[in-house]
């Protein structure tokens, strides 16, 4: 077990260059009265190295190269709320989510969980009697994967898989885990009598009730939904999403739902915060993000939904060109070679920070005539 916390640096020549976002996204989310966050990333970065192959090292010397994935991300997720996560395919949705549960080690930035910074794989909370004991990090985060067919153990029954986290929870004799296995797959809405089936002798969307179960048995905090619907009939997703939200409900769980699906996140969400190549470009309440979208990518993304009701449909956007490549990005603003409101050369040359657009935070230079987010590390959060 690691003893040092989890603020890694990342070597300077690895950093984006430009002035960084700081810690603005958290900003707003202490402006809703809600205090200390539940879940706290501050600068989070992620480069995958690439490394090639010794032959195409030795023929073509071809050099190391790194996926910048995720690129000082801030933000800040307050208990019992759900933060949606939207964006184009390979901007960063799920190594952000990864990191947020751990399952990704970041190569900067830092994790606080209830503004206790984790250390190692552990962080400090305050328990029922009122004192500070420190936890496995893992024991408060769980995540539900996109994929029910590959993201559950096909050698194993429901009633081993969701032992597993059961026994991790602390639970030792067998009564106690049968009982709680019994009351989770009930919880989830499975027939108890079928704990002793293979994932393969279920439905997708009864898959995915299993790895809710699963996610639940450790009877987290925070749970990071991945896409958790984008498999499944929308008849059996929208199942789905009532029960994430009945149990929410019932447990004060917190969510990061990621998803492709705008009336989805639309649905469930409370806040949306909008991904482009590895950085956050907006954030802002759901209802205001959809009415009025400030930043030409989100607007691009929006007017992309389709809408029955004629008076309604926005104006297609359609963006030039493709996303471009991660281990190449552009300077200054990400969205620069694909954007149809370009301001000006700084554009090309400064990533913007984020500017405070009413009630959403935006990272484009076309608001720089508003404030500044402040950040958090400047304290002035606290302010607004
Ligand atoms: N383990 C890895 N090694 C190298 N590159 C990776 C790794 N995991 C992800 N990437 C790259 O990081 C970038 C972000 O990937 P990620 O899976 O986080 O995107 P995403 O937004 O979740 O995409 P999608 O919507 O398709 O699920 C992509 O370019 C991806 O190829
Ligand atoms: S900063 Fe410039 S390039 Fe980026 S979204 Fe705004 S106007 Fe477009
Ligand atoms: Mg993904």
């Amino acid at each position: 077990m690691m003893s040092e916390p989890v603020s890694v640096q990342a070597a300077p020549d690895e950093l984006a260059q430009g002035p960084s976002r700081g810690q603005a996204v958290t900003a707003p989310l202490a402006s809703n009265g809600q205090g200390t966050p539940l879940v706290e990333a501050s600068g989070l970065t992620k480069y995958f190295p690439i490394r090639p192959s010794l032959l195409a090292r030795m023929l073509v010397r071809q050099q190391e190269k790194t996926v910048r994935a995720v690129d000082g991300v801030d933000l800040a997720i307050h208990s019992g709320e759900t933060v949606g996560l939207v964006g184009e395919s390979g901007c960063g949705k799920t190594t952000l989510g990864r990191m947020l549960t751990m399952l990704h080690t970041p190569t900067a930035g830092e994790i606080r969980f209830q503004g206790n910074p984790l250390v190692g794989q552990q962080v400090t909370v305050i328990g029922d009697d009122g004192r500070p004991r420190k936890v496995p990090y893992y024991h408060l985060t769980q995540i539900v994967f996109q994929n029910p067919y590959s993201s559950l153990n096909p050698r194993k029954t429901v009633r081993e898989i969701l032992s597993v986290p059961l026994r991790a929870r602390g639970l030792k004799t067998t009564g106690e885990i049968e009982a709680e296995v019994q009351f989770l797959v009930e919880r989830v809405g499975l027939n108890p009598r079928h704990v002793d089936r293979y994932p393969h002798q279920f439905s997708g969307g009864q898959r995915q009730r299993i790895g809710i179960a699963r996610a639940l048995a450790m009877r987290p905090r925070f749970i990071v939904a991945d896409e958790p619907v984008s498999s499944l009939d929308v008849s059996i997703q929208a199942q789905v999403i009532n029960l994430l939200e009945e149990l929410q409900a019932e447990y004060n769980l917190t969510y990061l739902f990621i998803a492709h699906d705008l009336s989805v996140i639309y649905h469930i969400s409370d806040r949306v915060a909008v991904m482009y190549l590895g950085h956050i470009v907006e954030e802002g309440t759901t209802d205001d993000l959809f009415a009025t979208p400030h930043h030409p990518y989100t607007q691009a993304l929006l007017a992309a939904v389709p809408v029955v009701e004629k008076s309604a449909r926005r104006n297609r956007i359609l963006l030039q060109g493709g996303v471009p490549s991660p281990i190449d990005p552009p300077p200054g603003c990400p969205f620069h070679p694909r954007c149809f409101a370009k301001k000006g050369s700084i554009c090309e040359e400064q990533l913007p920070p984020f500017f405070q657009v009413g009630n959403q935070r935006v990272a484009c230079w076309l608001y720089d005539d508003q404030p500044v987010s402040p950040t958090a590390a400047s304290g002035d959060s606290e302010r607004l």
